[in-house]
């Protein structure tokens, strides 16, 4: 079954072709991080206007480079929460109006489960789906229930997964999400935009041990599993004085800062993941959402032997719309269809604890 997937949540303008869940025939990605580079930061209204210019030629380059036409579409998926609401609303009504036009059936999904399905979708019969983990990539999940740690610029969930629609949160942030400190500190210091990559890459020249930010002391009762980034950004930013007074002091190497601040952003992310894998006992934990294309937080996780590791690859870390129509195929082969009345939801409900 041939899923046209479509994203436009943030600052991606994205469409994909997928072939029963996992084979992606097509993946377009139209960045919009030019436009917003300029500000160091999305601008939803900007990314609006982008989506609504860019989306009619985004669905038809991903249907030509599948090399279908718009009759071999068999089912029409989208994300619709979270995000930013205009951005959705755009992706949302143009894939209600090419579902309703073409008679199709049609569901709206969550953006974080849609991060989590992404490690099972592969490009062709050879590309191995598993960077950092083992065995190849196929619509088929491995056994339920596993553990999910899911990293974006908006969210930071560590969750049981019963089922491709069924995650229970065991911990989330208590205040920052991990991409958001990555891009708020990159952004403090002028380490480029989006911040993420950009510290990512400062790092690997830097010298990790140079600066020791302190952990966030969250070990009590039911935070065992949470998380917390504002400490941490807000020690990474009062040092930005020092490295303004002294920015030539090899101790104030913009790579040995890059280093240090993301070490600690992710072992904090380790500390909960590890407590949740020896408490549960599930050693198979599957990684998405942009943060998962860190190269050491892929390095540290991958390290652990007795963890079954899986991530995305690369190319399906960010925003894309192939794990939109992958999981949109799992639930419209089960029967779901979302009706055409579904709108857009900048959050989801309730959305510390219960996901989604
Ligand atoms: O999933 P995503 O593309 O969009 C959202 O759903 O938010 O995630 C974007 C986030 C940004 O905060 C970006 O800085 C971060 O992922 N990111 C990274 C890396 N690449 C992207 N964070 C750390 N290291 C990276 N290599
Ligand atoms: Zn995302």
């Amino acid at each position: 079954m041939n899923i046209l997937g479509i994203e436009s949540s943030c600052d991606e303008c994205a469409a994909a072709v997928v072939l029963d869940g996992w084979r992606v025939l097509s993946n377009v990605v139209a960045t919009q991080i030019p436009i917003h580079r300029l500000y160091n930061g999305v601008v939803p209204e900007l990314a609006s206007r982008a989506h609504a210019e860019w989306i009619t030629p985004v669905v038809q380059e991903a249907l030509a480079q599948a090399g279908l036409g718009p009759a071999a579409v068999e089912g029409v998926a989208v994300t619709a929460r979270p995000g930013l609401l205009g951005s959705l609303l755009v992706g949302l009504s143009f894939a209600k109006a090419f579902a309703w036009a073409r008679n199709l059936p049609f569901i709206a999904v969550d953006h974080m489960l849609a991060h989590l399905y992404a490690p099972r979708l592969l490009v062709s019969a050879d590309s191995g789906g598993e960077a950092g983990g083992s065995g190849p990539a196929s619509a088929e999940p491995p056994a339920y229930p596993f553990l999910g740690l899911l990293v974006s610029g908006g969210h930071s969930i560590i969750c049981r997964v019963h089922g491709f629609d069924n995650i229970e949160v065991l911990g989330t942030t208590i205040d920052d999400a991990a991409g958001e400190a990555f891009d708020k500190v990159a952004k403090h210091y002028g380490f480029g935009y989006p911040g993420g990559a950009a510290i990512d890459g400062l790092a690997r020249t830097g010298d990790p041990g140079v600066f020791r930010f302190s952990m966030p002391n969250l070990h009590k009762g039911g935070r065992r599993y949470d998380v917390s980034y504002s400490g941490l950004k807000t020690a990474a930013i009062i040092n930005l004085e020092q490295f303004r007074a002294k920015p030539d002091s090899p101790l104030e190497r913009p790579a040995n800062i890059a280093a240090s601040f993301q070490r600690t952003a992710v072992e904090i992310l380790l500390r909960s993941l590890f407590r949740a894998v020896e408490d549960t006992g599930l050693t198979t934990v599957v990684i998405g959402g942009g943060v998962a294309a860190n190269s050491l937080l892929r390095a540290r996780v991958s390290e652990r032997k007795d963890i079954r590791s899986i991530f995305p690859p690369l190319e399906f870390c960010g925003d894309n719309g192939a794990m939109v129509a992958g999981l949109g195929y799992q639930y419209l082969a089960r029967g779901d269809r979302s009706p055409l009345t579904v709108t857009a939801s900048a959050r989801v409900s309730a959305f510390k604890r219960p996901y989604p």
